[in-house]
């Protein structure tokens, strides 16, 4: 048969097909979440996250080291106090679990990156992500609290704060707060594009920030929506973001390339609790491979436009980079 172009050729063995591709990974792009909970000697697996563990601070540098091995450095902190209050005042408190955790492993590892998750559900008694006004989430009046919990964590060490609450403005007053208290040098990793989401299901179990009444849909996006997301990146940027994050991952991978088109800013997609949680059930109830499977998602992800992913399968990931099964 007489075939000018025969796209087969490029595939017939592993090394062709390893130069030939289009979309490389790195385990220098991925990003480990981790919980840290009061409390000393703990190495808890969570229930709705098997394979994931809270960790009370001192436990922290044995699972920082397990992802060094892996070729993981970079690690986004989630706080879950002991007591919980109104103001969810253990965000800002200089002693809470995510300071207690950010000192600790800054003196340990100066090199690794700490990224730490700003907001408010983990510690609220009412489980929403800022101060309440009757049953709504007061947007100006959360805004110095957000502000606070970030200044809060530069000063334990952090070397990037990410606003996760979706109240509008919290970019500029985090970068306002930051800038007057000599942390003018801190990047915002913008949790840009957040939708209101049944695949954070797994989370609110394992932080316990499930709200108390409603739903978060008066400040996280619609899901039905794509140029909102452009318009919350484009504010985001405006008010100093220096990274954008598309959340969830896998249902949104439009939403990734749109972002990808129109902004220059590095691009972080994370893969949330129930995508890695879907995963974990499937392969246990014998369904699908775990390992391709997260192979395959990952790379879709950064095909999709990401240069930074976060993913609770991170160690599994820089593995398989390393191995050379993806990337
Ligand atoms: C805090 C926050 C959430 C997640 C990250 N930061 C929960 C939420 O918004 O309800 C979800 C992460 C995950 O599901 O893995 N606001």
């Amino acid at each position: 048969m007489e075939l000018s172009e025969r796209p087969r050729r490029l595939r017939r063995t592993p090394v062709l097909r390893s130069l030939a591709r289009e979309t490389r990974l790195s385990p220098r792009a991925l990003i480990w979440p981790l919980f840290i909970v009061e409390g000393q000697g703990i190495r808890r697996e969570i229930p709705s996250l098997p394979g994931q563990y809270h960790y009370s601070p001192d436990k922290l540098p044995a699972a920082v080291e397990e992802a060094l091995a892996a070729g993981v450095s970079a690690f986004l902190l989630f706080g879950l106090p002991a007591l919980k209050d109104e103001l969810g005042s253990g965000a800002y408190d200089p002693n809470g679990v995510v300071q207690q955790g950010l000192r600790l492993l800054r003196e340990r590892f100066p090199h690794i990156l700490l990224i730490t998750d700003v907001c408010m559900c983990e510690y609220t008694s009412h489980g929403h992500c800022g101060i309440l006004h009757g049953h709504e989430v007061d947007n100006d009046a959360t805004l110095p609290y957000i502000a606070k919990i970030a200044l809060s964590h530069a000063q334990a060490g952090a070397d990037i704060v990410a606003p996760s609450d979706m109240m509008d403005g919290r970019v500029a007053a985090i970068r306002r707060t930051l800038d007057n208290n000599s942390y003018s040098h801190i990047p915002i990793l913008s949790y840009a594009v957040k939708y209101a989401s049944a695949f954070y299901g797994p989370f609110r179990d394992a932080a316990g920030s499930a709200p108390a009444f409603g739903d978060r849909k008066g400040y996280q996006m619609d899901p039905h929506n794509v140029r909102e997301a452009l318009r919350e990146a484009a504010l985001d940027v405006r008010e100093g973001a220096d990274m954008l994050m598309v959340k969830p991952a896998m249902s949104y991978l439009d939403v990734v390339h749109a972002v990808r088109e129109r902004f220059d800013l590095p691009l972080a997609a994370y893969s949330v609790s129930g995508e890695y949680a879907m995963i974990k059930a499937g392969a246990q109830a014998g369904l699908i491979d775990e390992y391709a499977i997260l192979c395959e998602s990952a790379l879709s992800v950064f095909r999709a436009g990401a240069d930074i992913y976060i993913t609770y399968y991170a160690k599994e990931l820089a593995q398989a980079i390393q191995k050379g099964d993806i990337g």
